[in-house]
């Protein structure tokens, strides 16, 4: 008897690595298959995302629909997982009776004992512990047919700005070993993967153990990972603007497999703002890194995370945001009206401006951002880019769609076995995000 799985995720790229990670600790058990389906599952597993209000409001909309699924078919099991379920705990039992596993994002391993511990006791099973980082010791290599690949090598947050529920929901930084790292990575390879993404919520602050006991940076490691034949493109994100070691900053100038595109949250342009956030940095010092990044790779793209309306942010504050955008000269980035989140700092201070106030910054900023962005893709009309397919069109096999070393989605003409390679591709034209090309070489 095949029991099937149904998994909903939420939030970051982390989040995503350990929706992937869940599926891979059940489908090592016996009859156990993953389906898209949640109507036609036996288990539908959440993994959740407190980051702003919105995404978690989404949780629990989405846990009352289960609960109609379960009274249709009490058999049916119910798992919340992710950073809800890490800041919750018992109250989404309390809250809703008919989840049967709660488990945080280092307990996700966990997850076919919880749920057969919930069989056997007939009870709710809540684990949102904080093992270290036990999970990599136990979830199974990943099998994979795609071209790239996320690579965890550090969990957690020890930043704490004052608006954000990271640290407490995924717990402090904490960094993998390096000889699993390499490990891993080598076993993708192995696969036919050639782009490697190095993830963690503050990956450049990864401080690995060596075999004989030293620590490496993120500069070694990436250093490593290049030079492993296999490997074709390497990236690595998020970042923390204190983070960029010279170290780092020159391995975009001498290494060719380091894409040429950095994701560096700014969240402020206003020093003011940046102080009362917690972020460590001024505008001056995150400009300096973008300097130092440039001169070392002259066309380096640089996206970033904005917050627009954090509590007593003024009109100045958010002009001079507005003024770094452009001193810098953003790519597509991510922005967001600040989202007040229990238990943390900023939620406490006194927040006085009007909410259109604040949506009416935040339309400016991505119209001002949208353009810069358009900057970009249009520069890059009739270049020629390495492209790495990562998808065949269902609607006509012959269209393929790949992404630039800049993160530019390209679609253009090609085979259905060029899935997971590399081509070059000369590119036509665009709008901002998406880019039309024709396929000028393939690649071994
Ligand atoms: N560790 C990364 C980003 C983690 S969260 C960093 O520090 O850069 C991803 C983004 O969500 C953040 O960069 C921030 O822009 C946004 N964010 C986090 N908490 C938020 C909140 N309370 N309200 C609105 N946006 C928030
Ligand atoms: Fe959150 Fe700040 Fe940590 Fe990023 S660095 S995850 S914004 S606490
Ligand atoms: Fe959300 Fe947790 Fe990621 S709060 S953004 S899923 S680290």
């Amino acid at each position: 008897m095949q029991t099937k799985f149904y998994i909903k995720t939420y939030g970051c790229q982390m989040n995503e690595y350990d929706s992937d990670k869940m599926a891979d600790v059940m489908c090592a058990c016996e009859g156990m298959v993953q389906i898209d389906k949640p109507e036609e599952a036996d288990i539908i597993l959440f993994n959740t995302c407190s980051i702003r209000e919105k995404a978690e409001d989404k949780v629990f909309s989405d846990l009352g629909r289960a609960r109609a699924l379960k009274q249709a078919n009490p058999a049916l099991l119910i798992g919340v997982g992710g950073c809800v379920a890490s800041q919750e705990g018992d109250a989404i039992v309390k809250r809703a009776p008919y989840v049967d596993v709660v488990f945080g994002p280092q307990t996700l391993h966990r997850l076919p004992q919880l749920i057969a511990a919930r069989r056997e006791s007939g009870r709710p099973q809540v684990d949102i512990s904080f093992p270290e980082i036990e999970k990599f010791d136990h979830v199974p290599a990943t099998q994979t047919s795609h071209g790239t690949a996320f690579v965890s090598v550090m969990e957690g947050c020890s930043k704490y700005c004052t608006y954000c529920v990271v640290p407490f929901t995924r717990g402090e930084e904490m960094s993998r070993p390096f000889a699993d790292v390499m490990r891993e990575v080598e076993n993708l390879t192995a696969q036919g993967v050639g782009e490697i993404n190095l993830l963690g919520q503050n990956v450049n602050a990864y401080q690995g153990e060596t075999a004989d006991g030293d620590t490496v940076d993120l500069a070694f490691l990436l250093q490593s990972v290049a030079a492993l034949p296999k490997v074709q493109r390497l990236r690595y994100t998020t970042s923390h603007p204190r983070e960029m070691t010279q170290r780092l900053i020159d391995l975009h100038g001498s290494e060719p497999k380091l894409a040429g595109h950095l994701h560096l949250p700014v969240q402020s342009g206003s020093d003011r703002i940046l102080a009362a956030m917690k972020r460590g940095y001024t505008a001056l010092e995150y400009k300096s890194v973008v300097r130092k990044l440039r001169a070392a790779r002259p066309d380096i793209c640089i996206s970033s995370d904005f917050i627009v309306g954090f509590p007593g942010e003024t009109e100045a504050d958010f002009e001079a945001t507005m003024k770094l955008i452009d001193e810098v000269g953003f790519d597509a980035s991510f922005s967001f009206i600040f989202s007040p989140r229990p238990g943390t700092p900023a939620a406490e201070m006194a927040d006085d401006t009007p909410y259109e106030t604040k949506l009416a910054r935040l339309h400016r900023l991505q119209a001002r951002i949208a353009e810069l962005e358009k900057q970009v893709s249009d520069a890059m009309a009739d270049t020629v880019q390495r492209v790495l397919v990562e998808n065949v069109s269902k609607k006509n096999a012959s269209e393929l769609a790949g992404r630039t070393a800049n993160n530019r989605i390209v679609n253009f003409a090609g085979s259905p076995g060029m899935l997971g390679r590399f081509v070059d591709v000369r590119i036509h034209s665009g709008t901002m995000h998406t880019l039309r090309g024709e396929l000028v070489i393939q690649h071994e």
